[in-house]
């Protein structure tokens, strides 16, 4: 588990895995910072990994919603989940998944829905979301739409439209911009494969 002292690390190690990678540079670092001071933050869940004293990945959960109607389910999602690129395709990434993903069962979660990677969850376990009939909040389903159940058919009687908190969509640029002069600085290179 994180402690203080790791703070900075796991916001630097995060920003080294998603720089470039979606965006021009990335704001998922700054996404930890908010998360942590979030009241949908559940750090009984999240968990970091260390090798040799250096903080080589990590994994934060939320709590997250199934809303149908009057009904609402709850439920968790995960993100950032990364790992320091040296230390990428080396099994920490599935290590600390499979870790989180036991302790939420224990805890009588019932599932975990993520927009994530549709190459690499599936191997995991993860399906998309048109097997729980989960769509998104504007009722979409997609390959990187997906979802978990944390035990045998656990979210068979969840149904209905996909909110995680609200900190993963305020995230204002100017906020990241600021937020980026506490670390070294990085260029912003276009790299095929970005969103926009
Ligand atoms: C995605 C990520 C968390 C995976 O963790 P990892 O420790 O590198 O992955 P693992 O070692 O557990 O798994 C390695 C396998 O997954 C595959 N894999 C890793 N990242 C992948 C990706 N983005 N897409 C598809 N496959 C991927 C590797 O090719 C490897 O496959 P192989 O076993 O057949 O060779 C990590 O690569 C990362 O931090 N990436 C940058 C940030 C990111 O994209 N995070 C996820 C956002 S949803």
């Amino acid at each position: 588990m994180e402690t203080k002292d790791d703070w900075y690390n796991v916001e630097l190690m995060t920003q080294h895995a998603f720089w470039n990678k979606h965006h021009l540079g990335c704001d998922e670092h700054y996404l930890v910072h908010k998360l942590r001071k979030d009241k949908d933050y559940l750090p009984e869940l999240s968990r970091i990994a260390v090798k040799e004293g250096e903080v080589i990945g990590c994994i934060m959960y939320s709590k997250a919603k199934v809303v149908d109607g009057e009904n609402t389910h709850e439920i968790i999602t995960f993100g950032p989940l990364c790992v320091e690129p040296k230390w990428q395709g080396c099994g920490v990434g599935e290590l600390l998944l499979r870790e989180t993903m036991n302790i939420a069962a224990d805890k009588g979660y019932k599932g975990i829905v993520i927009f994530g990677e549709p190459e690499y969850y599936p191997r995991i376990g993860f399906k998309t979301c048109d097997n729980f009939n989960i769509t998104t909040a504007d009722g979409k389903n997609f390959d990187a739409f997906m979802g978990f159940e944390l035990t045998k058919d656990s979210m068979k009687d969840i149904k209905g439209k996909f909110h995680e908190s609200e900190v993963f969509v305020n995230l204002p640029k100017e906020e990241v911009e600021e937020y980026n002069k506490r670390f070294p600085k990085l260029q912003k290179l276009r790299f095929p494969g970005q969103w926009d």
